[in-house]
């Protein structure tokens, strides 16, 4: 470690970490899908961070409206409001699925997610929410209630009205497929008495594996919602934002959810910045109804600058419209990885959202890791077969027991051939582990 990674250690907690096992390494630069580290060692950023840089690093044009904004104004109170905030409101109209229409602004998705469960309590009249294992929806106290993997467990101090369902995970489920998974849920609803004020839930699973449901899911999932007068809430924080090869995920099935989440490539991560997008019936109720919440930092005029100039990008230079191919490209590489190594157990994906989860035995699917390794301070092969990656130039997030493979938007089919050349040695590495 150097000093300036030493002093980071000593006096800011690493996240999600035993801080004695934390050892930041020190970034100087970034650009385009690279960054550097303070030795000079160049990587290639194979996951976008967290799966947030759609549009790569030090894009000037983005550095542009932000320093146009500050030379403006860097801050004013949310009751007053901007060019950018009002267009960038309108804009979010326009390019989200259906009726959705007004917006809530918040410094990050958990808050996004907050946002979405009160409103839906207040415009239901109803407590219960429902989300779905295998998902993570954020990390305050009430996001974590509904996040359903093992960065719950240290905040479960008995919160009342949150209820798990299984995920369409189609690789590991215990049911016939995904699809039957929604009976379950529908005969939950049934026996919460009607008291469901919510199903909230990632459209395409992000961290907990990249899993991405059969067409008919999320309109069933919708259509199941309806029946029991609750709401259904896209939490799109992760898959929104061109990831999937649309604006959102729920555009890849033509479905309106009535609440939307979104974050991370709203800004391409440029500044924190969230959004809670409701439907018009949603937006009309608080017409008369008091809308019991707002944060100092609610759209932020850095933030929604910001933003709009990253949705203009995304729009100016058809980046979405490519990402369908670039994913076809780089999910057909990684399924030729899956033919030459035995330590794959399943490969899938969405345009540039693709998760390769790794087994000790493809027969039994077996993982390699226990799920909460992490938070036991267990030693993890994913995080090894991380460290190799890093140690070809590549970075890769693994979670649990799936690489998620989630490049800039912008990434190049050179530059997905050498993330995958690297990927290739350090499955190698796994292989050896079997
Ligand atoms: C699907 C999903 N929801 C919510 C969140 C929380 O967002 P944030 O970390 O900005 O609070 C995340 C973060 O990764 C996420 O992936």
């Amino acid at each position: 470690m150097n000093d300036i990674e030493r002093m980071d250690k000593e006096y800011v907690f690493g996240t999600w970490a035993f801080q004695k096992a934390y050892n930041p390494k020190q970034i100087v630069d970034a650009e385009g899908v690279y960054f550097t580290d303070a030795d000079g060692n160049k990587f290639l950023d194979f996951s976008s961070q967290l799966m947030c840089s759609q549009l790569g690093h030090k894009n000037e044009r983005i550095n542009k409206a932000m320093n146009a904004q500050a030379e403006k104004f860097a801050f004013m109170a949310p009751g007053f409001t901007n060019e950018a905030r009002a267009k960038l409101g309108k804009k979010l109209a326009e390019i989200t699925p259906g009726n959705l229409k007004k917006t809530f602004f918040s410094p990050g998705g958990t808050e996004a997610n907050e946002a979405a469960i009160m409103i839906a309590r207040w415009f239901t009249g109803k407590h219960k929410i429902i989300s779905r294992y295998n998902s993570y929806h954020g990390s305050t106290y009430v996001s974590a209630q509904m996040t359903a993997e093992q960065r719950r467990w240290a905040t479960e101090h008995g919160m009342a009205g949150f209820l798990k369902a299984p995920a369409p995970y189609e690789y590991r489920t215990l049911f016939k497929n995904a699809m039957q998974t929604l009976d379950y849920i529908d005969e939950m609803m049934t026996h919460e008495g009607d008291q469901v004020a919510a199903v909230i839930a990632e459209p395409v699973v992000g961290s907990n594996g990249i899993l991405v449901p059969p067409p008919d899911y999320m309109p069933e999932l919708k259509r199941i919602c309806e029946k029991h007068g609750a709401l259904l809430i896209a939490d799109e924080v992760m898959s929104g934002f061109g990831r999937c090869g649309e604006w959102f995920a729920c555009d890849l099935w033509n479905m309106q959810p009535d609440i939307i989440t979104m974050a991370k490539g709203i800004t391409s991560a440029y500044l924190p910045l969230a959004a809670t997008t409701v439907s018009e019936e949603i937006a009309a109720h608080f017409d008369e109804n008091f809308f019991n919440i707002g944060h100092t930092y609610s759209g932020h005029p850095m933030t929604v600058a910001c933003a709009l100039e990253t949705i203009q990008i995304y729009e100016d230079e058809n980046i979405i419209a490519g990402v369908k191919e670039k994913g076809r490209y780089l999910m057909d590489k990684l399924c030729e990885l899956k033919e030459q190594h035995p330590s794959v157990g399943d490969v899938r994906g969405v345009g540039l959202f693709c998760g390769v989860e790794l087994v000790k035995n493809r027969e039994t699917k077996e993982p390699f890791d226990d799920y909460d390794a992490k938070i036991k301070g267990k030693p993890s092969v994913l995080a090894q077969v991380g460290g190799k990656l890093m140690a070809e130039g590549v970075y890769v997030v693994p979670m649990i027991n799936t690489l998620i493979l989630a490049p800039p938007l912008i990434i190049t089919e050179a530059q997905i051939d050498e993330g995958v050349a690297a990927l290739d040695k350090a499955l190698s590495w796994a292989d050896e582990q079997l």
